[in-house]
């Protein structure tokens, strides 16, 4: 799986799900990330802890090109570099106050975080286009299992009954995310059909992960 362990992509997030001038958790094998992306439209995917007194980036802001702690209001750039001390406005920030940044991908509608160095680039997954993300509380196999059918080799479960939708599954630290994706000349009506799906096949996953446990 691409989005599993050292050098590959995670697909993170949706990128409607990410306007400009906003910030939200995510989360990698690698740990949890803030993504954010600055109001010229750049996504950064940086470290969700502030080198100052290690309060969560994700709960912070963005202004302009910077992301900023919602603590003391430490700033940094995309490449990680603190830029601004509130409480010593003259202070040049010392280059050695940073956070860590990841490489950030943007394709087709979906967010990819690197782990690690991977060696190519993320899937391109163009022949769909995402409709939605779901959390769902159960692992990759239980998934699989409600869905009849495995992970390929990017990432993706194609359902046997709909082989136009696609589930872009990204393993979080104690549930799921499933990206839904489907071909993009379907109709509103098979776009409900997808959601609804999507929404089932969460409910028979979640109950075979509970059948599991007992
Ligand atoms: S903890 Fe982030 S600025 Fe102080």
């Amino acid at each position: 799986m691409p989005f599993d362990g050292a050098g590959s992509w995670a697909p993170v997030a949706l990128s409607s799900d990410l306007p400009p001038g906003t910030v939200i958790p995510a989360w990698t094998s690698a740990g949890s990330i803030a993504l954010w992306r600055s109001q010229s439209g750049r996504a950064t995917a940086s470290s969700d802890r502030c080198p100052h007194r290690g309060m969560r980036l994700s709960h912070g802001f963005v202004r302009g090109e910077a992301l900023s702690c919602i603590y003391h209001g430490w700033s940094y750039s995309p490449s990680g570099g603190c830029i601004r001390i509130p409480a010593h406005p003259d202070l040049v920030p010392p280059e050695t106050i940073r956070v860590a940044v990841q490489q950030v991908e943007e394709s087709g509608g979906i967010l990819w975080v690197a782990v690690e160095q991977p060696a190519k680039q993320p899937p391109q997954l163009d022949a769909l286009v995402p409709l939605r993300s779901l959390t769902v509380e159960a692992d990759v196999r239980a998934i699989e299992d409600a869905a009849g059918a495995e992970v390929d080799a990017n990432g993706l479960i194609r359902p046997p009954e709909f082989p136009w939708i696609g589930l872009l599954l990204a393993p979080q630290e104690r549930h799921t995310l499933v990206h839904l994706l489907i071909e993009p000349d379907r109709s509103p009506a098979e776009r409900l059909t997808a959601s609804r799906f999507a929404e089932s096949l969460r409910r028979r996953a979640e109950e075979r992960q509970r059948e599991s446990a007992e």
